[in-house]
């Protein structure tokens, strides 16, 4: 009897790890790219240890996963236009070079954004702040000299990041208080001067929320009333287990298509934990104290949290598929959770596990989710 019950032991330990090894497989042989291949693109942001080889895992996981890249931050003016006199292309090169060599779709980010800009850009060699013209002068050569060293290279830009407040009125930014309103129009129409054939957004967080969501309507209104080129509206989309409602979500997505624009969600990772609604966003210049309670799961993800995020993956893709005659792209702000920037925002030394792959590259349940999710509604 004992020797019977040994056997069957032994025989569901065999099946199990053929379970195993079938499911192991079959995850090996998904990918976000082809699971949503007849809907939308798949974006990553890639940086240094990704492009350069430090990390020699991450480019062929690129490849397998992603049909759009985004550079994280090579091509912010800080990076790619340092000094005055000085253009510095050789990062944001090999990233291009690299989704080029895969044939990828490469969006650039961004051209004109309040943040990560130096101050130098809105003085004068006496530091005294610029007039409207010599700004607009000093906007124009940038945007000409980025977006034209990557013509016919990079498929769409970043135009304007974050130009809008929350209450939905215009950011009080340099650009704004120096050139005023219409240095929005301007840095549009120098993009397109730069490149007609490249698609131009504007790109913002907070976007799908209803005060910031009229104000970006108007934005677009405004430049499509004016003749000027504008192609798509991005929502990064930073979004949390419990926010945004999905009926917001899916209310913008239509209100942007009912202006004409392709919707994008340009940098999206869903944040797990406590985080002061105040901060809700991406608004780099606030932060937080850190409090051990503010990090709670240094060493590993709880299921009941693991859960809740495969589930609120799939509603989100579930909004997203229904619009996928807008959608064009969804873009995940970074490869794998140890690289997002919600480690260190807006509280620095946390441990977050907003993305689809964990710190060693293995999908997890919100991954298998999302495939199940792509084939469901086919
Ligand atoms: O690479 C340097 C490193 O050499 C240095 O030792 C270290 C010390 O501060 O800084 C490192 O650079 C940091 C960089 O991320 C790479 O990790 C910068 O300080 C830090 O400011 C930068 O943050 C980026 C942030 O934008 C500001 O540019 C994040 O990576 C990036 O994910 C984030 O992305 C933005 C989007 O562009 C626009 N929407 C919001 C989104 C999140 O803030």
């Amino acid at each position: 009897m004992k020797k019977r019950s040994n056997l069957f032991t032994q025989k569901i330990a065999a099946l199990t790890a053929l379970l195993i090894a079938a499911v192991a497989c079959s995850s090996s042989d998904t990918s976000l790219k082809d699971a949503f291949a007849e809907d939308f693109l798949i974006g990553t942001a890639m940086n240094e240890p990704q492009v350069h080889g430090t990390d020699p895992e991450a480019q062929p996981f690129i490849i397998k996963q992603f049909n759009s890249l985004t550079a994280e931050n090579a091509m912010k003016w800080e990076r790619i236009h340092p000094d005055p006199n000085r253009y510095h292309f050789a990062l944001a090169d090999s990233i291009v070079a690299f989704g080029q060599q895969n044939d990828m779709f490469i969006v650039g980010h961004c051209l004109i954004w309040h943040s990560q800009t130096p101050d130098w850009v809105f003085q004068d060699s006496l530091g005294n702040p610029l007039t409207r013209e010599a700004l607009l002068e000093r906007m124009k050569d940038h945007i000409l000299t980025v977006a034209g060293h990557y013509k016919g290279k990079v498929k769409g830009w970043d135009v304007v990041n974050e130009a809008v407040d929350e209450d939905g009125s215009l950011r009080k930014s340099k650009w704004l208080s120096i050139i005023g309103e219409d240095y929005i129009q301007k840095a549009f129409e120098y993009a397109y001067e730069a490149d007609p054939e490249a698609e131009l957004y504007y790109n913002d967080y907070n976007n799908e929320l209803p005060q910031k969501l009229a104000g970006v309507e108007a934005l677009v209104k405004n430049l499509q009333q004016k003749g000027v080129k504008i192609d798509g509206v991005g929502i990064q989309g930073h979004w949390h287990l419990d926010s945004p409602d999905l009926k917001v979500l899916d209310e913008s997505i239509t209100a942007y298509a009912s202006l004409g624009m392709k919707v994008m969600i340009t940098e999206m990772e869903v944040n797990v934990l406590p985080t002061p609604p105040e901060v809700y966003g991406a608004d780099i210049s606030q932060q937080a104290a850190y409090l051990e309670k503010l990090n709670p799961y240094p060493g590993g993800l709880p299921d009941s949290v693991q859960k809740q995020l495969t589930k609120r993956y799939a509603d989100l893709f579930g909004v997203l598929l229904k619009h996928r005659n807008t959608v064009t792209r969804v873009t995940f702000w970074g490869v794998h959770d140890g690289y997002s920037w919600k480690n260190d925002w807006p509280i620095i030394g946390r441990t977050n596990y907003p993305l689809l792959f964990d710190r060693s590259y293995q999908p997890k349940p919100a991954y298998f989710a999302l495939i199940r999710e792509a084939k469901r509604q086919k």
